[in-house]
């Protein structure tokens, strides 16, 4: 199939008249109580198996809750954003104003977040997050319809210049995907290790999604850093990790980095991955009940392992059955529901989290080592790191 927009739980015939534009979205609803979820997240591209994780994720959480959100049955709505962040705004949208869902979760991409930003705000559609870290979010353009359950770009990278000093490795190479999310996971990565006492000698990019890394690995071989950082996820992390590998890097300046870099890949990447570094809000391993129960029904539904993005749609999934419990299913009573999403506890495979007044996730940061292919927690290397929130009206209040 492959039409972009997939009504997934109505009959063929509605779906026909709704797709054609002959059946008003008002008359479609009064025709149902259902409360109308769409999804917007990458489903090609170098996100692609994010978009997927997070989804499972969803309906994880959604169906051991009964498969109902406030006691009223879903219909799903979905659409790939192909993490293209020119079509941002068209394809939110799409969910937005034809299909009039009543929350829009997504995305992947920060800069195709900023497309669902804008009409979250001037919509006031209910707006949860499973991953974008873009920090104007929850910061600048917080607002109280748009909650994020997943982390601010810089949040991971600000537990991570502290380990590697504490290493011994002072002298650093950044490298990363030129756009706001490599930007912003640089700002945490410059502010720890400069504070630490590192040094960063060189800042590397490429556009994203580029992945013809030969050049740069060049340049680093030569510059001898004592490690290297990076921001990288997805498709293009597994590329990256095995040139950095076969360009001979691996074993003589170690590799470091914001732990996307080693999620969802580590099967891609084999031998290549072992012993990457890096920080983030999960990790395999944890050894948290809530995770164990986790991974193991994950792996039974949909015979994958999960990650940090599974856990990211299951977080989502859970939020929002709370808070439409809590609400009785009337999504249309705002103040009582966002409310309810603000005070809710957490109970996640990453370990408990709240959020902040911004409405972003507070939570630990692990340090991790890619150890037979799983990312092993080493230690808590940030305790209930909340992000800045700057500019946040809300978090001033
Ligand atoms: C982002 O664009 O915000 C982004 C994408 C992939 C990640 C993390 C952040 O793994």
């Amino acid at each position: 199939m492959t039409t972009r927009r997939l009504v997934l739980s109505r009959g063929a015939a509605l779906v026909g008249a709704a797709s054609t534009g002959l059946l008003l979205p008002q008359i479609a609803r009064a025709q149902s109580n259902k409360i109308r979820v769409g999804l917007m997240l990458p489903y090609t591209g170098t996100f692609a198996q994010l978009g997927v994780a997070i989804e499972n994720g969803v309906r994880m959480a959604i169906g051991e809750r009964g498969g109902k959100l406030g006691g009223r049955e879903i219909e799903w709505f979905k659409v790939d954003d192909e993490s293209e962040p020119s079509k941002g705004v068209e394809n939110a949208n799409r969910l937005v104003q034809r299909d009039k869902v009543d929350v829009l979760i997504g995305t992947v991409h920060s800069g195709v977040q900023m497309g669902i930003q804008r009409v979250a705000r001037e919509s006031g559609v209910l707006s949860l997050i499973p991953n974008a870290g873009v920090h104007a979010a929850t910061r600048a353009l917080c607002a109280p319809n748009v909650f994020r359950t997943s982390f601010t770009n810089s949040q991971p990278t600000l537990a991570l210049g502290k380990p590697m000093v504490d290493k011994g490795l002072k002298k650093a190479v950044w490298i990363t995907w030129k756009y706001a999310a490599g930007d912003e996971a640089f700002e945490g990565f410059r502010d720890s290790y400069t504070k630490a006492g590192g040094t960063i000698v060189k800042e590397l990019g490429l556009p994203f999604p580029n992945v013809e890394f030969q050049a740069l690995l060049t340049e680093i071989a030569s510059l001898r850093p004592d490690a290297v950082a990076c921001f990288f996820a997805g498709g293009g992390a597994a590329k990256f990790i095995k040139d950095y590998a076969a360009a001979g890097l691996k074993d003589k300046i170690p590799l470091w980095g914001s732990g996307f870099l080693t999620e969802g890949v580590l099967d891609a990447a084999g031998a290549a991955a072992e012993g990457i570094m890096t920080t983030m809000h999960y990790a395999d391993s944890l050894d948290i009940p809530k995770n164990k129960q986790f991974r193991l029904e994950y792996a039974k539904a949909f015979k994958m392992q999960p990650d940090v993005y599974s856990v990211q749609g299951y977080d989502t999934g859970v939020l929002l059955s709370q808070g439409m419990a809590a609400v009785k299913g009337d999504i249309g009573n705002k103040q009582a529901l966002y409310k309810a999403l603000e005070t809710q506890t957490i109970d996640s495979p990453r370990g408990k989290w709240s959020m902040s007044k911004a409405h972003n996730p507070v939570q630990d940061i692990y340090l991790r080592r890619v150890e037979k292919g799983d990312n092993k927690v080493i230690g808590v290397a940030a305790k209930a790191l909340s992000d800045s929130g700057a500019g946040c009206k809300m978090a001033a209040a």
